[in-house]
């Protein structure tokens, strides 16, 4: 394989418009991190860059949410993404912004180079304009009816109930959110990146050189854009938020977000240049370089057809390949921050990673479960529950079962130090093992060359697997009562019990190895119980069986992980229940934006996807009647209430407790899921769930049949 001369690899720029969920984390940033890790492990010259994509109509609309300029919006949230991106160890080289003077300058400097080599058309057309404010307006600050689904309070660009995607002149009414006027139709000219001029040249690189080598996702969703005939792409926008287009006379306009965005990877490549005493250019302009983008399904066509189009004109490097994940949903539904909906980065860390000393093993945990539902090839899912067992049952009882066995034993049986390998005396077993370690090399790293991290992940995992069915059928404890005369084991048996433990050994310091992209703190934290350098984690000694050296003493073993518990789970669960019910009745959680709308009265949230009917017939919809209620302790929100399902009693633990007086409770009648999965939470033991529906000052009320029947009827 003839290996490029350096890397450059990119993540896609967040939005410092709000936090950032684990949807984001495992889509573009965390896939990221592994390949680059995996890639200084093998010593290449590579490049990570990322940073905060601060321009863009998202940036002014949140300041006018957060009552705050957008400034102060990109500073706040700049920082924190950053600093959430540090704490889940994602390893960037450089964090850059878009609001910096060097970005500002390269971007101009681009559009530049493309207007003067006569690559952009010019074209005048008529936009909305709000006479009050003085302003031409955005899509989104547009407005309206949705002539799709008849919601009154549709963007310009989307309508956030039914998803239609819609262009302001689509609106039935619109209306301006700066002033609440309607606007004025007024004419603008624009810049024009023509696409429809490189259709060719997009045909012959996607489809042709790359449409086997890319993820087929990908190369489908180009494909269907470039059959669908590419028109010319605007630019430019009339706004006073982003960077001037440095033309005369194109006063109160700016680039559009999305030109200037991924042109953004060049000038934090420059500013990590300038950092560290290197020349920047090779890295945009030596075809030796391997540039590939990290990005999330909704920014296929950025990376993919229009930026491509960009470098080439401008005389850059291709990117070799963009592996853009699916999404992520949480929990049976997509995560929407409209619908509080998500699990934040800053969520996991305050709950999981803050609370614990080092935290590095809950940030693995995460990871690991990450990459085990990467949403490589399709749309996947995080569930609590999903997430308890591959801490629980993978990471905890399989990998961190394997070296904490290894390392005990060594202690127990072969005085704490590796014992010497009996050449003589290997078994099968022991040469299959030895053998395995190469093996297990290959495999991953033939994966993570070709971005599957969720299968190399797998493999690593396997290893551990294999390596625990090997010390069980060696079962050293046993041969240590082989005794002779002098009550100590017998020859063989000592020398078995050296081979098994020195093996089980290499193939830890293996394992540390290759879980290292995927979970560096787990692998340093090998490398302390091992006494050894992180030279040892050099991707050039995987596969080696001679890592740990004959004699050498080490460490007391550390448990690396820890298990998530019952009680964790659903407290998250019913933090993510009781969010989401907060967002539909809380009006700052509203996508509306309009500055006068009356804040009493939000919008319903939107509607869910539809489901068949057999969805809906698994629910068991039964009438219940309160029999008792009472405060659960060390918990404000929870009742725990017993309730007469007609052939039962059941116990159900309802977050509810600031809403209703226990005492008010009993008699009352209720709807009761009656075969929701029992779940823990606060040590008691819920059978159900009650209906409950929020009025819009978010007090809960309960539904229930219009007249009084009997407990255990069927709702149909
Ligand atoms: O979708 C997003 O979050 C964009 N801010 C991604 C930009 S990627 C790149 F082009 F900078
Ligand atoms: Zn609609």
């Amino acid at each position: 394989m003839n290996l490029p001369k350096r890397y450059l690899i990119t993540a896609a720029l967040p939005y410092a418009n709000g936090l950032k969920h684990i949807g984001h984390l495992a889509g573009a940033y965390l896939p990221a991190d592994i390949y680059v890790r995996y890639l200084r492990a093998q010593k290449r010259d590579v490049a990570f860059v990322c940073g905060s994509d601060e321009h863009g109509t998202a940036i002014p609309i949140q300041a006018m949410k957060e009552h705050t300029t957008s400034q102060a919006i990109i500073d706040k949230y700049h920082k924190i993404i950053q600093q959430n991106f540090e704490d889940l160890g994602i390893s960037f080289d450089i964090y850059h912004r878009t609001s910096s003077p060097l970005h500002h300058e390269t971007a101009q400097a681009f559009f530049k180079v493309l207007n003067d080599a006569g690559e952009l058309e010019t074209k005048e057309t008529e936009q909305y304009y709000d006479e009050k404010a003085g302003s031409f307006l955005a899509d989104r600050y547009i407005k309206g009816t949705c002539p799709n689904c008849g919601f009154e309070s549709a963007f310009g660009d989307q309508c956030e109930r039914c998803g239609t995607a819609l262009s302001p002149d689509e609106l039935i009414n619109p209306v301006s959110t700066l002033s609440g006027e309607p606007p004025v139709k007024k004419k603008t000219t624009h810049w024009y990146l023509p696409l429809n001029r490189h259709e060719e040249f997009l045909r012959n690189w996607i489809v042709g050189e790359h449409g086997d080598n890319w993820r087929a996702n990908v190369v489908g969703q180009c494909k269907s854009w470039i059959d669908g005939g590419l028109q010319p792409r605007a630019v430019t926008r009339d706004l006073d938020w982003g960077i001037k287009v440095p033309v005369a006379g194109a006063d109160g306009k700016v680039l559009y977000v999305w030109f200037d965005a991924p042109i953004g990877y060049i000038s934090a490549t420059r500013q990590w240049a300038i950092d560290n005493n290197r020349d920047w250019q090779p890295y945009w302009n030596d075809k030796d370089t391997k540039l590939v983008h990290f990005i999330g399904k909704d920014n296929i066509v950025f990376h993919c057809i229009i930026f491509p189009v960009m470098l080439k004109l401008h005389g850059n490097i291709l990117p070799d390949n963009v592996p853009a994940n699916e999404f992520l949903n949480l929990e049976g539904d997509k995560m929407s921050t409209s619908r509080n909906w998500k699990l934040e980065m800053q969520d996991y860390i305050d709950d999981f990673v803050n609370k614990e000393n080092g935290g590095g093993a809950l940030v693995d945990a995460l990871r690991y479960y990450l990459t085990q539902i990467a949403p490589e090839t399709k749309d996947s899912e995080f569930t609590w529950k999903g997430f308890q067992d591959a801490a629980n049952s993978e990471l905890t009882d399989i990998f961190g079962n394997f070296v904490n066995r290894a390392m005990v034993l060594m202690h127990k049986l072969t005085h704490g130090k590796v014992p010497p390998l009996h050449t003589a005396a290997l078994t099968e077993a022991d040469k299959n093992m030895l053998a395995q370690l190469a093996k297990t090399k290959e495999t991953v790293e033939n994966l993570l060359e070709q971005y599957k991290f969720r299968e190399a992940q797998f493999e690593v995992i396997d290893l551990a697997r294999i390596g625990n069915r090997y010390l069980q059928g060696k079962e050293p404890w046993k041969k240590v009562k082989q005794t002779g005369e002098n009550g100590q084991p017998t020859e063989a048996a000592q020398q078995d019990i050296d081979n098994t433990l020195h093996i089980c050994l290499q193939t830890c310091a293996n394992l540390a190895i290759l879980i290292n992209p995927f979970l560096p703190n787990t692998a340093r934290k090998m490398l302390h119980m091992f006494k050894v350098v992180d030279k040892m984690l050099d991707w050039e000694n995987a596969g080696k069986t001679k890592l740990l050296s004959v004699g050498y003493s080490l460490r007391a073993p550390e448990l690396l992980f820890r298990k998530i518990e019952d009680e964790e789970i659903s407290y998250q669960l019913e933090k993510l229940r009781n969010n989401s019910l907060a967002a539909s009745v809380s009006p700052e959680n509203k996508t509306d934006t309009t500055v006068t709308a009356p804040a009493n009265n939000p919008q319903p949230p939107a509607f869910k996807p539809a489901i068949q009917f057999d969805d809906f017939a698994k629910i068991d919809l039964r009438t219940g009647t309160i029999v008792s209620a009472e405060k659960v302790e060390k918990a404000d929100k929870l009742l725990k209430l017993s309730i007469d399902l007609g052939s039962e009693v059941r116990t159900i633990v309802s977050g509810i407790a600031q809403h209703f007086k226990p005492e008010d409770l009993s008699g009352q009648q209720v709807v009761v899921v009656a075969n929701l999965a029992p779940r823990k939470m606060r040590g008691i033991e819920s059978n159900g769930m009650i209906l409950m529906a929020s009025d819009e000052k978010g007090k809960l009320h309960f539904v229930r049949p219009q007249n009084k029947i009997n407990p255990g009827a069927e709702i149909n």
